[in-house]
C-alpha cells in the first residue's frame, strides 16, 4: 500500500501544479483536526470503528480546481477517490475503502444560489437537502424542491442516486428535476451536462447542480394517525395496499411499521403510522380521506396546517417555527442497515406481525416503512434517467434496523433481523431482478472485488437489481467516458474493457 503523508512531497506538489487557486486544505492522519473531520458526517456507526480503514488524506476542497487537482494527482499516484457529500451513504462508501485512498469532503463547497425568477438554484455538492429548503424558503414561499425528508443528507449522493420525499408524486425525483451539472471527470476536465452524456456517482465528482424548483401552495397539512393492533391495524395496513398508490398526486400517504411502549417490563407492541402530507388545506385533505380511506377515521384535529417550508422541518422532527435548525450539518446518529424491496403485484396479506417477524421485538428500533407510488412516477419513462422503478411499481418498502449498543453480537442480531423479513417478503415483491433503491445501498446484493473492479456479469448481478435495463446503458456511458476505471468502488459500474 502507497502511504502518503504531508512529507511526501511528490503528491503536494502535483496537487500544487495542478490547482490555480489558492492552497488546497489538506488533512494527514497527523493533522489534529484529521479524526474529527472523518468523523463528523458519518451517519452509520458500523463504520466508526478503530478496525474500519482510514483515508491516507482528507482535501476539503474550497474550488473547481482543488476537485480537478486532486483527480489528476491521486490518477497519477495510483490512489483511489471516495468523494463525500453528506456521508449518508449506508454502507459508508463515501469514506471507506479496502486500499489506499484519499477522500474528497465536499462540506466546504456547499454554496446555494436560488433564482426565483429562473425557478431554478445552483447547488454546490456539498451542500445539504436541508440547506436547499432553507435557502429556498429564504427567497420565496411559492416553490419547494422534490427530495429527501431528512435534512442531513448530503445533494452530492442523494440527487445522483434518485431522491424522492414529500412531493415525489407529484413532481418525481430529485434527479428528475436536474437541468444541469458541473462534474470533474477521470482527466480532471470540468464538464457539464451537455458533455457528459448521463450518468454520476461512477463516472466522476460532481461539483455542482442546477435544479428546477417546483411551486407549492400556500399551506400544506400533514397528519399522522396511528393503530395498533387492537385497533385495526392489520386490516388498514392491507387496505392502505389497495389504495395509496391511486391517490392524488398532492397527497403522499406512507406507512411505517414500528415498536412502541417498549420499556424494560415491556417488549412493546407493534404500531401502524399512517403519514399523510397534503399539498393543500385540511379541508380538502379531509374530503379525499372520507371519499378514499374512509377506514382510517382522519378527523380535523388529527391534521395540521403550516407552510411548505415548515412541513420540511415537521418531516426532519424539528418544531416548526425553528426552520433554520434545518442548517444543521449533525445529528444523532445510530447503528443501522437496512434493505429494501418494490412490489408491482402480490400484496401481502393483512397480518402486520407476520412481516415484522421473529424477533422484532428484540431490536431496539425496528421500522418498516412503505413509500406509495403512483402519479407522476408512473408518467416518466423508466429510460429516461437511470433510476427504472416507475411505471406498475405500487410501493417501495425499507426494512431498517437502528440500534446504539456496540459490539458484534448486537450487529448481527439487527442485521440478521433486515434479513430474516427480507426473505420472508420474497413471494410478495418485485422478481426477476428482485429490485432494489441504489440510494438505500445494501451491499448484500452484491460487490465488486475489492479494488472495485469487476466483470460485466459479476457487476450485473447487483446492477439489474438497481438501475433494471438501465444497467447495460450505464454500462456503455461507462466504458466511454471512464475507460480505465478510475471511478469504481464495491458497487461502481465497470467499463466493459473491464470483462476480460
Ligand atoms: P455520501 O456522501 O455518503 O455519498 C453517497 C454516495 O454518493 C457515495 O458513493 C459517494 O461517493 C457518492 N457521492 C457523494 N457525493 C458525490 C459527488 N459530489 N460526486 C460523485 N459521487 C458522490 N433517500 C431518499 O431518497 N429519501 C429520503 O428521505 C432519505 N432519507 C434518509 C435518511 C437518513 C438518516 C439516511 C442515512 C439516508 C436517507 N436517504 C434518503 C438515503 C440517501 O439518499 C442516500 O444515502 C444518499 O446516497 C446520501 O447522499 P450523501 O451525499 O449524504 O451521502
Amino acid at each position: 500500500a502507497r502511504n502518503i503523508n504531508a512529507a511526501d512531497l511528490n503528491f503536494l506538489q502535483c496537487l500544487s501544479h495542478n490547482s490555480n487557486h489558492s492552497k488546497i486544505p489538506i488533512y494527514t492522519p497527523n493533522t489534529s483536526s484529521y479524526t474529527s473531520i472523518l468523523q463528523f458526517s458519518i451517519q452509520n456507526l458500523r463504520f466508526i470503528s478503530s478496525a474500519t480503514p482510514k483515508p491516507q488524506l482528507i482535501i476539503t476542497p474550497l474550488h473547481e480546481s482543488h476537485v480537478q487537482a486532486t483527480v489528476i494527482c491521486c490518477r497519477r499516484h495510483g490512489l483511489q477517490i471516495r468523494v463525500r457529500s453528506g456521508g449518508h451513504d449506508y454502507e459508508g462508501l463515501s469514506y471507506v475503502s479496502d486500499v489506499p485512498f484519499v477522500v474528497i469532503e465536499l462540506a466546504e463547497y456547499q454554496a446555494i444560489d436560488v433564482d426565483v425568477e429562473d425557478a431554478s438554484a445552483w447547488v454546490q455538492a456539498g451542500a445539504t437537502i436541508g440547506q436547499l429548503y432553507y435557502r429556498i424558503g429564504e427567497k420565496t414561499s411559492a416553490y419547494g424542491f422534490p427530495a429527501g425528508a431528512c435534512p442531513t443528507v448530503g445533494v452530492g449522493g442523494h440527487f445522483s442516486g434518485g431522491g424522492f420525499g414529500a412531493l415525489f408524486r407529484k413532481y418525481g425525483l430529485a434527479a428528475d428535476n436536474i437541468i444541469d451539472a458541473r462534474l470533474v471527470n477521470a482527466d480532471g476536465e470540468v464538464l457539464d451536462k451537455e458533455s457528459m452524456g448521463g450518468g454520476a456517482g461512477s463516472y466522476g465528482v460532481v461539483l455542482s447542480w442546477k435544479v428546477r424548483l417546483v411551486p407549492v401552495p400556500p399551506i400544506v397539512t400533514i397528519f399522522s394517525v396511528v393503530k395498533t393492533l387492537e385497533q385495526g391495524a392489520n386490516a388498514l395496513v392491507h387496505r392502505w395496499q389497495y389504495i395509496a398508490d391511486k391517490l392524488p398526486r398532492d397527497l403522499l400517504n406512507a406507512l411505517l411499521i414500528r415498536r412502541a411502549n417498549a420499556s424494560k417490563e415491556s417488549k412493546g407492541t407493534v404500531q401502524a403510522t399512517f403519514l399523510s402530507v397534503f399539498q393543500g388545506e385540511a379541508e380538502q385533505l379531509l374530503h379525499i380521506m372520507e371519499q378514499r380511506f374512509p377506514e382510517l377515521g382522519v378527523k380535523r384535529e388529527d391534521c395540521m396546517e403550516m407552510t411548505y417550508l415548515q412541513s420540511q422541518v415537521y418531516l426532519a422532527e424539528f418544531p416548526i417555527d425553528s426552520p433554520e435548525l434545518l442548517l444543521q450539518r449533525n445529528q444523532s446518529r445510530k447503528f443501522f442497515k437496512a434493505k429494501s424491496d418494490y412490489v408491482k403485484g402480490a400484496y401481502f396479506g393483512n397480518r402486520v406481525e407476520r412481516i415484522v417477524g421473529k424477533g422484532f421485538h428484540e431490536i431496539e428500533v425496528p421500522e418498516v416503512i412503505f413509500s406509495p407510488y403512483g402519479g407522476r412516477m408512473g408518467e416518466i419513462p423508466d429510460t429516461e434517467i437511470p433510476y427504472n422503478h416507475r411505471k406498475g411499481v405500487i410501493y417501495k418498502i425499507q426494512y431498517l434496523a437502528w440500534w446504539g449498543e456496540k459490539g458484534r453480537k448486537a450487529s448481527k442480531k439487527n442485521i440478521d433481523w433486515t434479513r430474516r423479513v427480507y426473505k420472508y417478503m420474497t413471494p410478495y415483491v418485485s422478481k426477476s431482478p428482485r429490485s432494489a433503491y441504489f440510494n438505500y445501498r445494501d451491499l448484500d446484493l452484491g460487490q465488486n472485488n475489492k479494488n472495485g473492479t469487476a466483470s460485466y456479469s459479476q457487476a450485473r448481478d447487483w446492477g439489474i437489481k438497481y438501475f433494471g435495463n438501465n444497467f447495460d446503458r450505464l454500462v456503455r456511458v461507462k466504458s466511454n467516458v471512464d475507460p480505465d476505471n478510475f471511478f469504481r468502488n464495491e458497487q461502481s459500474i465497470p467499463p466493459v474493457r473491464a470483462c476480460r
